[in-house]
């Protein structure tokens, strides 16, 4: 089979040891591997992609400028779940395949939303007095791989597991180990803490505001761990200013996040950088599973994730 030229652009890097299992898996469907790290503009991904036939990104923008600079580009994988940064339509158009890895990264997020609930609950290690999450209630917002796996840790910690999904039976649900609530007001009236699972879409962004968190309970805790645009800022900003008693914790930061840190002090935290899936498992995890789907692509034809 002909060898094609499979480029990894991440602007936030891999783990080492995932690059080379990445590349393990290429050479060893006779493809050759290049990569691209750290770049710093689009224009960078533009330049390398010339003559690329496959790419791996992450949370890399994928953009219809990019589609259009890869004549010979057939596939692109996000190593990853969300897949918001690439622009569907111009892959669709230019007849490139687009998938993502669902699941290979996701225990990784969901120990992250684990730590945040107990890191704001201690009042981000501070000597201020804390609280234990053991005996509260946590409302799942989509129940989907991270949903899951955070409910389960959640349970194994002494937590009270609801989930709100509009997309699962209650059957489904519950056989995943949480109570079904059935409607986004009931989750964030009655939970102690709320984390977040849903995709960004035209849907979603900014379907988080005022009167949902405003509903939650005396000293809750919204956490986020999604993305951020899901989020409506000023709504935000507005309920934490009113209700003293809730915490924000975020991965990654809302735009106004030195605003918020200002104000509200420990009550809100937010990671520098997007670092959910940040754990060398995931790296390797996701980014092998990129490699192999490109691999059984260009052998086989298999479009299993396709999203278009
Ligand atoms: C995802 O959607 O899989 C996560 O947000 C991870 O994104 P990252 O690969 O940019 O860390």
């Amino acid at each position: 089979m002909e060898m094609k030229k499979i480029l990894v652009a991440t602007q936030k890097p891999f783990a080492s040891t995932a690059v080379e299992g990445i590349r393990n898996v290429v050479e060893a469907a006779g493809h050759k591997l290049e990569l691209l790290e750290k770049y710093a503009a689009e224009a960078d991904l533009i330049e390398a992609v010339k003559d690329a036939d496959a790419l791996i990104v992450r949370s890399d923008k994928v953009s219809r400028e990019v589609i259009a600079a890869a004549p010979s580009l057939k596939i692109v994988v996000r190593a990853g779940a969300g897949y918001d940064n690439l622009d569907l339509e111009a892959c669709k158009a230019a007849g490139v395949i687009a998938m993502n890895t669902p699941g290979q990264n996701s225990n990784a997020v969901a120990e992250l939303a684990i730590a945040m609930m107990i890191y704001m609950a201690r009042t981000q290690f501070t000597p201020a007095t804390g609280t234990e999450i053991q005996g509260r209630t946590l409302g799942i917002q989509a129940f989907g791989n991270v949903g899951r796996l955070v409910g389960a840790k959640a349970a194994a910690l002494g937590m009270k597991v609801k989930a709100f999904d509009p997309f699962l039976t209650d059957g489904q649900i519950a056989d995943g180990g949480a109570e079904p609530v059935h409607s986004l007001k009931e989750l964030y009236s009655s939970c102690d803490y709320v984390s977040i699972h849903i995709p960004a879409t035209e849907q979603t962004v900014g379907s988080i505001g005022y009167d949902l968190i405003g509903s939650m309970p005396q000293g809750a805790t919204l956490i986020n761990t999604a993305r951020k645009e899901v989020i409506d800022e000023t709504g935000l900003y507005k309920v934490l200013s009113e209700r003293r008693d809730l915490k924000y914790a975020a991965d990654v930061a809302p735009d106004i996040i030195d605003k918020m840190k200002a104000d509200f002090g420990t009550r809100v935290f937010a990671t520098p950088k997007k670092m959910g899936a940040q754990t060398a498992e995931a790296n390797a995890n996701a980014g092998i599973a990129a490699a192999r789907q490109i691999a059984d692509f260009f052998s086989k034809g298999i479009t299993k994730y396709n999203l278009w």
